[in-house]
């Protein structure tokens, strides 16, 4: 991975057939050169992907899955998809510890066996960190991010294949967003907790929470964030395509 801005469109159970054309305008808009920086993927439902592998197929958009099973073989998992059937369909990239998995039952422990079966399979992670309102309210961030970091990442080797997704889940979906001087102190903290564990120079940090084209110019203020994991936003290609142009102008 290069020092790009990282626009991730995780469309959530969201999107149809229909809904998968709008994304030709984003098509057309990355081939722009002024836009070059701008490394977008598309992380939509797991029956859509194969329909958008072939839309961005002349385009350096990128595809990635937005859960995987944890296990390394195919077994007996109704329903479920693990890292190698997204990997031979074409995706390069899965979300792995979203909060809206965690709140499903993914813990540290399983979510550490999918980043380790996600890497052997050559997947870019998406990895997701962040704390509940009643955990941020207990003062407890710091607590909460450094175990999800460390545990997450048990017995792996440094490596730059994860992009570590700061997603504090009290901004999901609210329309809230924290203080930037907060944010900023927050990526800070969490450089330090990947340091400790990997000692990386460059962690690839970005945020995630109800990113919008409005805020995004506050958002972008801070240097030390690397890109945005958009929601709800990214469902509209004008929307989408409002907060790369305005996080690169
Ligand atoms: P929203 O942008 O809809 O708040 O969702 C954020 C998110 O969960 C992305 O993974």
């Amino acid at each position: 991975m290069t020092n790009n801005m990282f626009f991730i469109a995780n469309w959530k159970m969201f999107g149809d057939i229909k809904s998968v054309n709008s994304i030709k305008k984003v098509i057309n808009f990355s081939k722009n050169k002024k836009y070059k920086k701008a490394q977008i993927i598309y992380c939509p439902p797991y029956t859509l992907i194969s329909k958008l592998l072939r839309l961005v197929k002349n385009s350096k958009i990128k595809i990635g899955a937005q859960n995987c099973h944890y296990s390394q073989t195919p077994g007996p998992f109704t329903g479920s998809i693990n890292t190698d059937l997204i990997k031979s369909c074409g995706a390069k990239y899965v979300i792995i510890g979203h909060s809206e998995n965690r709140a499903l039952g993914d813990t540290n422990n399983i979510i550490n066996l999918k980043i380790k079966s996600a890497l052997k399979k050559k997947l870019k992670v998406i990895f997701c960190i962040g704390e509940t309102l009643k955990e941020k309210r207990k003062k407890k961030t710091n607590l909460i991010l450094s175990s999800q970091i460390k545990y997450g990442l048990k017995n792996i080797k440094k490596n730059n294949n994860i992009i570590f997704a700061y997603e504090p889940v009290w901004s999901i979906g609210t329309g809230i967003i924290p203080k930037i001087n907060n944010l900023e102190k927050q990526v800070s903290d969490i450089k330090k907790m990947i340091n400790k564990v990997w000692k990386l120079k460059k962690p690839r940090i970005i945020y995630g929470g109800s990113v919008n084209s409005n805020n995004i110019t506050e958002l972008k203020k801070i240097s030390s964030i690397k890109g945005f994991l958009v929601g709800g936003a990214s469902q509209n290609s004008k929307n989408f395509i409002d907060i790369i142009k305005k996080t690169i102008n």
